[in-house]
């Protein structure tokens, strides 16, 4: 029989960890025990597993040596603290949140893109999960650097509020409620009514004007492309959608493409479909193609009238399932084949 094993997942009772845990079920991940962990406020709640009822644990009092492989999705300063604890026990973490990106001997995948990079997981025991609206672009521009080198990307985003969690959906469908009904109600997780509004503002400000969320688009596009070259100008805005980030990106290549090479590329990547009909309707949204879905859908595919070398996509992905759980158990998937 082949290999089973232990998975625990940090924040099952989040936005993420509930989708972790389908997801786990719905591909057969060859799993023995699953551990849903969460805080002690969270601990005897029920979560659905598949069929199976598991019951919360205390992440505080949990053993890591009972678990092969970590999913961490229970927000930076609790990787901080309990994912170097679970490496030192021997669980591999993979690690959604932001805080070990960025170190040079943590890899950050996109099985798509650098499964290779998975590889080098021993260092520290921590494989870093990009952010979402990072996964589904270079899903797309993969397969476009590869053929004729991405010199620079404009981007601008379109995030659901699910990327937030489960309170800023409750703040959307509440604030949405509220305006129906003719009243205005303040928010509790953002700055500005996201009902029937878009904010230009994704995690917090730094000293370049730009957000964070903009700056981790930079740093992990080349982290993850493997080419420090690669310009990108992102600006990130939410949007009032509960499921699925749209982006307009625009990039300028090293040599030109036509948009029906482009076409035919991403027709054939990995995780890529493809849905570019000239036509009204003939294109990807949140709510029609990716809401619960696993692709990152394509479309709007048309060559920059404005500069030589430009190209123009519209990219839409569920960023809970591949810009967040979904891209988290690929790489637990190939950890488990090629690596454990
Ligand atoms: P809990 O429900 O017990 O607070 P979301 O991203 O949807 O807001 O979810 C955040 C997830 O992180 C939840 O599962 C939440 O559990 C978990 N979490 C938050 N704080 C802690 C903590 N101190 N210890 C363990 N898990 C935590």
């Amino acid at each position: 029989m082949s290999k089973r094993w232990n998975v625990a997942v940090v924040g099952a009772t989040g936005a993420v960890g509930e989708v972790m845990l389908a997801i786990l079920a719905e591909r057969r991940f060859p799993v023995n025990e699953v551990y849903a962990l969460a805080s002690r406020r969270s601990a005897g709640s029920p979560v659905q597993f598949g069929e199976r009822t598991l019951r919360v644990e205390d992440l505080a009092t949990f053993d890591f040596r009972k678990a092969q492989i970590g999913l961490f999705s229970a927000g930076g300063e609790i990787s901080a603290e309990y994912a170097p604890k679970a490496a030192e026990a021997g669980c591999v973490v993979i690690d959604n949140t932001a805080h070990f990106r960025y170190d040079d001997d943590i890899p950050l995948v996109v099985p798509e893109v650098n499964p290779g990079d998975i590889a080098r997981y021993q260092a520290r025991g921590i494989i870093a999960n990009p952010n979402c609206s990072t996964i589904q672009m270079v899903v797309a521009l993969k397969p476009l650097h590869d053929a004729v080198g991405i010199d620079r990307i404009n981007v601008c985003t379109y995030q659901s509020v699910s990327g937030t969690g489960k309170e800023a959906i409750d703040e959307l469908r509440e604030q949405t409620q509220a305006a129906l009904a003719g009243t205005a109600l303040p928010g509790r997780v953002y700055p500005k009514p996201i009902a029937f509004n878009v904010l230009p503002h994704i995690d917090v400000f730094l000293e370049n004007g730009y957000t964070k969320e903009e700056m981790k688009m930079v740093w992990e596009t080349h982290k993850i492309l493997g080419d420090s070259a690669i310009r990108v100008n992102p600006t990130t805005a939410r949007v009032p959608v509960v499921y699925g980030h749209s982006e307009a990106v625009h990039i300028e290549t090293r040599r030109k493409i036509r948009a029906d090479e482009a076409r035919a590329l991403l027709a054939q990547a990995p995780g890529v479909v493809v849905l570019d009909e000239r036509r009204a309707g003939g294109y990807p949204t949140a709510i029609t193609e990716a809401a619960g879905q696993d692709a990152v859908f394509v479309g709007r595919i048309r060559e920059d009238l404005s500069h030589p070398r430009g190209l123009d996509l519209w990219v839409v992905s569920d960023n809970l399932r591949k810009g967040a759980a979904l891209n988290s158990i690929q790489i637990a998937e190939r950890l488990v084949e090629n690596y454990l």
